[in-house]
């Protein structure tokens, strides 16, 4: 590591897109910390402003340079000031982003973050530096993690990086690269770190986290032989994991659903489209039925689960007839929760030049579908009402004397209770539903 020389420089980092970058900024936080850096949360404060990014949807790429824009005054003010861009941006577009604002001194991708502070020392000293390689070693090896760090009661966790699914629609597959499972011995090691900070609840994270194939001591371990394994820790509550596909929802895993206390009745499904011809145009690999089966597999092994899903409005060639299949699709199974987008082409992707549907039909199409997700969203939330439900309190609320957290099934919920229950787990009966929250009485 580099000379604490560096010990009065200070880091801001600005997170965009999934949980993996949340995740990702703090191992990066740490790292540089590790090196001297100090972090703050004031972006004029800063001596190094990163910006870790999200390519997924043109609208989320084109943030960043805005945002480089408006940072612009800083770097004129303290010309000192070093800027890196970090994330999928940096992977998917490399070396433009400085040809496109020379402000930007780094640009590393997803799997270089271990060389860091390497890269803020040459940067430091002037150099541009640019490093979006997919190296051999294994970067988890070399990130730290933070012990200064104070823990809130829910942390993510990465055990699956990349993606071999090639959607084709997505940029993931480019950005995060191929599959790769860390070693479950690892994962348990930093669950166990995690829950003597304080942690209750641990979010798996992966690209395709239900394609989770670690090598353990004996044999290849499944997610689900992961989940089996953590929920011995005994401080640690709860247990979610977070994106899978359709086609790895194996009969292990759909089983732990079912018989795994500390795994949480929830369960993010993205199936994007109800019609079979875009589903296989989109490369999905299965159809609006075999998706509809896996469900009910799930259903029928945990009946109170709430699903949630992802969509996308407007794919190449998609006619009316299609997104009404999309449309049914919902109707038949039913989503708790679901995140919908226009389809969004990205350079590089085999969709990107097939001929676009018209952007009025996509607005169209998008606020028809939200209307339906919302009603079952509220219809969800409405089914709580009267019900108890346990919720891991998180932090206050707005309202003085409320605590806020989450429940079972992944709800906002808010109740007025002493804050010593931050980190508890409380029975709370449930007294109104909100547009995207619950409140109740601690009983
Ligand atoms: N690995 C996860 C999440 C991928 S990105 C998965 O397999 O589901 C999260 C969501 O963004 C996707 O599920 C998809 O609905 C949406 N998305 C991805 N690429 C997109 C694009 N080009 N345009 C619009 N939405 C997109
Ligand atoms: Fe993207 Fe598809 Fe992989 Fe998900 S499964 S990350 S949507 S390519
Ligand atoms: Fe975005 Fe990369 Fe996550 S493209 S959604 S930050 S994996």
């Amino acid at each position: 590591m580099t000379a604490k020389t560096n010990s009065a420089k200070k880091l801001f980092v600005k997170t965009y897109g999934c949980q993996m970058n949340v995740y990702d900024s703090e191992r990066m936080i740490a790292t540089l910390e590790n090196s001297g850096y100090q972090n703050t949360q004031h972006p004029a404060d800063a001596d190094m402003i990163l910006l870790n990014t999200c390519h997924i949807r043109e609208k989320a790429a084109e943030k960043i340079y805005s945002e480089l824009g408006r940072l612009k005054k800083l770097k004129a003010e303290k010309p000192g000031l070093k800027f890196g861009v970090t994330g999928c941006v940096a992977q998917a577009e490399g070396a433009e982003i400085m040809q496109r604002q020379p402000m930007v001194d780094i640009v590393v991708g997803p799997q270089a973050y271990h060389r860091l502070p390497k890269m803020a020392e040459r940067a430091m000293s002037g150099e541009k530096v640019l490093d979006t390689e997919f190296p051999e070693e294994d970067k988890f090896d070399h990130l730290p993690q933070s012990p200064k760090m104070r823990r809130a009661p829910c942390a993510f966790l990465t055990v699956q990086e990349g993606c071999d699914k090639f959607c084709a629609f997505c940029v993931v597959p480019y950005t995060r690269g191929a599959e790769v499972s860390r070693s479950p011995a690892r994962i348990i090691d930093e669950a166990r770190d995690l829950v003597d900070r304080g942690v209750r609840e641990i979010t798996l994270l992966g690209q395709n986290v239900n394609a989770y194939h670690g090598q353990g001591a004996t044999g290849t371990v499944s997610l689900a032989g992961l989940i089996a394994e953590l929920a011995q820790i005994d401080r640690l509550a709860r247990i979610r994991f977070t994106t899978s596909h359709p086609n790895d929802m194996t009969d292990d895993l759909i089983a732990a659903l079912g018989h795994c206390d500390k795994l949480m009745p929830y369960l993010h499904l993205p199936v994007q489209s109800g019609s079979d011809s875009i589903l296989k145009d989109m490369n999905r690999k299965h159809t609006a039925a075999s998706y509809q089966l896996i469900v009910e597999r799930i259903r029928a092994a945990s009946p109170d689960l709430l699903l949630s899903g992802d969509f996308i409005v407007g794919f190449p060639g998609e006619t009316e007839a299609d997104f009404q299949d999309t449309l049914n699709l919902v109707e038949q199974v039913g989503f708790g929760q679901a995140y919908s987008f226009k389809y969004s082409p990205r350079p590089g992707t085999p969709a990107a030049d097939k001929k676009a549907v018209p952007e009025a039909v996509k607005n169209d199409r998008l606020a028809r579908l939200q209307t339906l997700l919302s009603k079952q969203q509220s219809a969800a939330q409405e089914s709580m009402v009267g019900r108890v439900v346990h919720v891991l309190f998180e932090k206050p609320g707005k309202q003085p004397g409320q605590l806020i957290g989450k429940s079972e099934h992944l709800h906002a919920v808010h109740a007025v209770c002493d804050a010593t229950s931050i980190g508890e787990i409380v029975p709370v009966r449930i007294t109104k539903s909100m547009t995207n929250s619950l409140t109740g009485t601690v009983i």
